[in-house]
């Protein structure tokens, strides 16, 4: 039989493409959509979710769902938008940045059809010629993005995750540099997310707003703080950590997203009014897009409810013991584990409050993830070039949806593996000491 004949790149294009694609295989790095027919999809109801960001299973709940349909159907309007916001200012698009500007306690509130765009609108706009923007090494892409489109693209920096001492050497270095930081005539941006979605990491913000203003003192230090992991978890319900710590008036913007725990989709920015208005006028990611549908509208409306009427405080409660009684459960088990098979990172175990995302750090991502996907129970692998090299983990996201013999099967099956792990180790190294003998 003649061997299946190679196909060649119609052009150059192609091949190029094609090559990277290939490099990313060979490397064990190529994303793909994960198989919806498969046993680790998000709609298999049979798993146990330790993956998705839905940390209050809002997704999931009875009374979202009633409130959001009884909603749908005593409104005008429930379908597309029919524009940009510039076009089409919809009315139910204002009143609930109304809504959303009252229960923040902020001066003014804008909505952005994702956290993305909220992010790149921002960042790509509002730092001025000659500005400077400084980020935690772990921040968003999406913050990245907005930078790289921006004026100050060949003036930022970043510094050590959750460092001070790095943030602070930074601002000295940058003070010294640059004379107009000095004197207020140009300004410094910091951004910074208060809950970090890969390690669980929470942004020492008072240490951040302390250092900015005793460094900044003509108040051209900004701050801001994107909320997408803690919306609806901390604070006064659900309001987030900048509320949570009082912290409101020390910030620029906050960006609470809709996706994770409020099982909606969009993102508010929460700003001062000088700043919604240059964004209305310069954030292209607001301007060149049609607004959010009214269904999205209405679906980020009820789950607010959820947060005013005390529900998600509850959840929330709930889900953070859940968090505790995990890391109280595994820790002690790890003692004998070696680091390389299984960890949990010093900072996480001993974070208070605690953090619903905990990443269990391991040479062995992959292998531990199926272990735990054949006995139903979903928590993913997590590695480079999402994480940094050696930083490989399965992140368990947990839910106020899992119960706790959920979370005693997921510290058993990752134990069971761990032992596997240490057990074939073992007998390995005996096999090379008796090949030796
Ligand atoms: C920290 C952070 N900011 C912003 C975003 C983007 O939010 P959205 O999903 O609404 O686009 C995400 C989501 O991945 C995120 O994790």
């Amino acid at each position: 039989m003649s061997k299946p004949r190679k196909i060649l790149p119609q052009s150059s294009l192609e091949a190029q493409v094609l090559a990277a694609l290939q490099s990313r295989q060979e490397r064990g790095i190529l994303r793909r959509l994960p198989d919806p027919t498969s046993l680790s999809s998000s709609t298999n109801t049979n798993l146990v979710d330790f993956n998705s960001n839905d940390y209050l299973s809002l997704a999931t709940s009875l009374n979202l769902r009633a409130r959001f349909i009884q909603k749908l159907q005593s409104a005008q309007d429930i379908l597309g938008s029919g524009g940009s916001r510039l076009l089409v200012n919809g009315q139910a698009h204002s009143a609930l940045e109304a809504r959303l500007a009252q229960f923040f306690a902020s001066p003014a509130a804008i909505l952005f059809n994702s956290g993305f765009d909220a992010n790149v609108g921002f960042f790509s706009c509002i730092p001025q010629i000659g500005d400077v923007v400084v980020y935690d090494e772990y921040i968003h892409a999406s913050v990245h993005d907005g930078i790289r489109a921006s004026r100050a693209r060949g003036a930022h920096f970043s510094f050590e995750h959750n460092s001070l001492s790095s943030f602070k050497e930074l601002l000295k270095k940058l003070l010294s540099e640059r004379p107009e930081l000095q004197t207020g005539q140009s300004s410094l941006f910091v951004a910074v997310e208060s809950l970090y979605s890969m390690d669980g990491t929470f942004a020492p913000l008072e240490g951040i707003v302390h250092i900015l203003e005793d460094y900044f003192p003509q108040s051209n230090g900004f701050l801001i703080v994107d909320e997408a992991h803690a919306t609806g978890i901390y604070g006064l319900q659900g309001r987030g950590r900048v509320a949570e710590l009082g912290l409101e008036d020390k910030v620029l913007a906050r960006l609470h997203t809709f996706g994770k725990a409020l099982a909606a989709t969009g993102a508010v920015l929460l700003t001062k009014p000088f700043i919604r208005d240059y964004l209305l006028n310069y954030a292209r990611s607001l301007i060149y897009t049609t607004s959010l549908s009214h269904a999205n509208i209405i679906a980020a409306d009820s789950s607010f409810d959820m947060l005013i009427d005390g529900t998600a405080q509850k959840l929330s409660r709930h889900l953070l013991d859940l968090s505790r009684y995990f890391l109280d459960t595994l820790s002690p088990q790890l003692r004998d584990v070696p680091m390389h098979i299984l960890a949990l990172p010093v900072e996480i175990q001993h974070a208070s409050p605690p953090s619903p995302i905990i990443p269990v750090m391991t040479t062995r991502p992959r292998p531990l993830s199926a272990y735990l996907m054949q006995r139903g129970l979903n928590a993913r692998p997590i590695t480079w070039p999402t994480v940094p090299k050696g930083k490989d983990r399965v992140r368990v996201c947990l839910h106020a949806g899992n119960s706790q013999g959920d979370v005693d099967r997921l510290v058993q099956g990752m134990m069971e593996w761990a032992r596997g792990e240490m057990a074939h180790d073992e007998a390995a190294v005996r096999t090379v000491v008796q090949s030796k003998l």
